[in-house]
């Protein structure tokens, strides 16, 4: 089947998470890489905990109620002001250096990005960094209340875009969203942006391990789920290659 679409996930493979430690760190100095891999690690946690416990509450919420986890189990107050201005920075992430570029070559396809955002949030961050001059379509897991990597979110492709799952390359760099995609029957790219060897190198440069490492270490490898992607590159530069 010829590919008739590219969806991308959005937080971590098309816009940088790790950007929000520049506002971290401004609100608390010292802490920002902390609570910027503790915050994104149980804002993940969260989503499957709500999944699988059927209390379903959007992205949005679930971003700020990890926010607050991150901020209490460290003991730093937080006013009103401070929060919300961490908070917004998720309407603002950085783009990958590579993403416009590669979207642009990978047209005429249909491009469409596929999240566990809220509608409000990934509308806000699609229009603020200008990937809505380029997308076909903004998919949100919001319209089945459940979180990737349900099969249910990944249904959403096909009803939104009216493709068959071997018309659409799934594009992600998180690896429990590449195993939840190919599980449902997509082709899937990995963006292996951190290699082992890397991974290696960074542990004997820290001693102690450190906050960003041990999210790496978790959070960025593929697991061991028994789905592996059908490709595997280093940057979205890479896509045009393959699809
Ligand atoms: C996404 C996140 C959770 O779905 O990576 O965009």
């Amino acid at each position: 089947m010829p590919l008739k679409a590219v969806v991308f996930d959005a937080y971590g493979t098309l816009y940088d998470i790790q950007s929000v430690a520049d506002v971290t760190e401004d609100a608390f100095p010292g802490y920002g890489e902390i609570i910027t891999q503790v915050w994104r690690i149980k804002q993940l946690e969260y989503t499957w905990l709500r999944s699988l416990m059927r209390r379903y509450q959007d992205f949005a919420s679930v971003t700020r109620d990890s926010l607050a986890y991150t901020l209490r189990v460290l003991g730093l107050a937080c006013d009103t002001e401070t929060f919300a201005r961490i908070i917004d920075k998720y309407l603002h992430l950085d783009l990958y250096p590579d993403a416009a570029t590669a979207l642009a070559a990978l047209k005429p396809r249909k491009l469409a990005i596929l999240s566990n955002g809220s509608p409000d949030m990934l509308d806000a961050l699609v229009r603020n960094s200008g990937l809505d001059r380029l997308l076909d379509a903004t998919i949100s897991v919001d319209a089945k209340t459940i979180f990737k990597p349900s099969p249910e979110a990944y249904m959403l492709i096909g009803e939104v875009l009216g493709t068959a799952p071997d018309e659409v390359l799934f594009v992600s760099s998180n690896p429990w969203d590449v195993a939840g995609a190919k599980s449902f029957g997509l082709n899937v790219a990995w963006i292996e942006r951190v290699t082992p060897e890397a991974m290696a190198l960074a542990c004997v440069a820290n001693e102690l391990v450190a906050p960003l490492t041990m999210f790496k270490a978790i959070r960025t490898q593929m697991d061991e789920l028994g789905f592996a992607p059908d490709h595997r590159v280093r940057s979205l530069s890479e896509l045009p290659g393959i699809a």
